[in-house]
């Protein structure tokens, strides 16, 4: 159980600070796993804010061909489609030489994205999670599908999920790993920008695993310290 000591903030003075900064961090988590187990495997968030360190991290020189990347989460749209998560990740690390592993296939069914997920080199080595305004992380939203997806004890690394309500910036079904697969990862750091988020992350850890919050019950079921990188906007 994560207490509130081992969430680590990390305050940017602003979103390229930002982004410079989770840039590091992931390259340094690479550059460790694949020099200690000869294969980076990381789970990278979706949305807007993340972008601009994945294309910082871009320009680093490291054995890409080594690195195997999944979106935390995606919308259940066909690949190309501008609400894809795994589309926009490809387009970054593909080309460089990493193996970009989509959560799911066209049906989006959550066992089809579990059973897909097998073959990789569990436990993720890291995960960079983002924050809805509404506290939801990855694709962990309140809704049917969200006492599956926080639960501990689920053998399930990812499932499908409905929303309850959709959220407006991608109004559609979605696949996301659970809580359990993400609390199970090496290392998990947060990036989020804006005051309101602040908020909602430093009561999501206040409250802990009893949070309301998705946001909070992930932080929670952490055993590893967490950095939270946050900017102004
Ligand atoms: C997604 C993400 C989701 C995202 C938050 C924050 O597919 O939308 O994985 O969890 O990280 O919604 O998104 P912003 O960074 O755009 O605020």
């Amino acid at each position: 159980m994560n207490s509130r000591h081992d969430i680590r903030w990390c305050d940017c003075s602003d979103a390229h600070a930002l982004a410079t900064a989770v840039a590091s961090a992931m390259r340094d988590a690479i550059e460790a796993a694949v020099a200690t187990r000869g294969t980076a495997f990381v789970a990278l968030s979706g949305g807007n804010t993340p972008w601009p360190a994945y294309e910082a991290l871009s320009h680093n020189e490291l054995a890409w061909d080594r690195v195997v990347i999944i979106p935390t989460d995606d919308r259940l749209v066909p690949f190309g489609d501008p609400l894809s998560n795994v589309t926009a990740t490809t387009k970054i690390f593909e080309p460089l030489g990493a193996r970009v592993q989509p959560l799911t296939d066209a049906t989006g069914s959550g066992p089809i994205a579990d059973q897909r997920l097998r073959s990789l080199p569990w436990p993720l080595d890291f995960v960079l999670l983002g924050v809805g305004g509404d506290g939801h992380t990855a694709s962990i939203f309140p809704g049917k599908d969200f006492a599956a997806a926080v639960d501990p004890h689920n053998p399930a690394r990812a499932l499908g999920v409905t929303p309850d309500p959709l959220p407006p910036e991608a109004p559609v079904a979605r696949v996301s790993l659970t809580l359990a697969a993400i609390a199970a990862a090496r290392a998990v750091a947060v990036a989020a920008t804006g005051s309101n988020k602040r908020t909602v992350i430093e009561r999501a850890i206040e409250e802990g695993s009893n949070s309301g919050f998705p946001v909070g019950r992930v932080l929670a079921a952490i055993p590893t310290p967490v950095r939270v990188y946050w900017a102004p906007q």
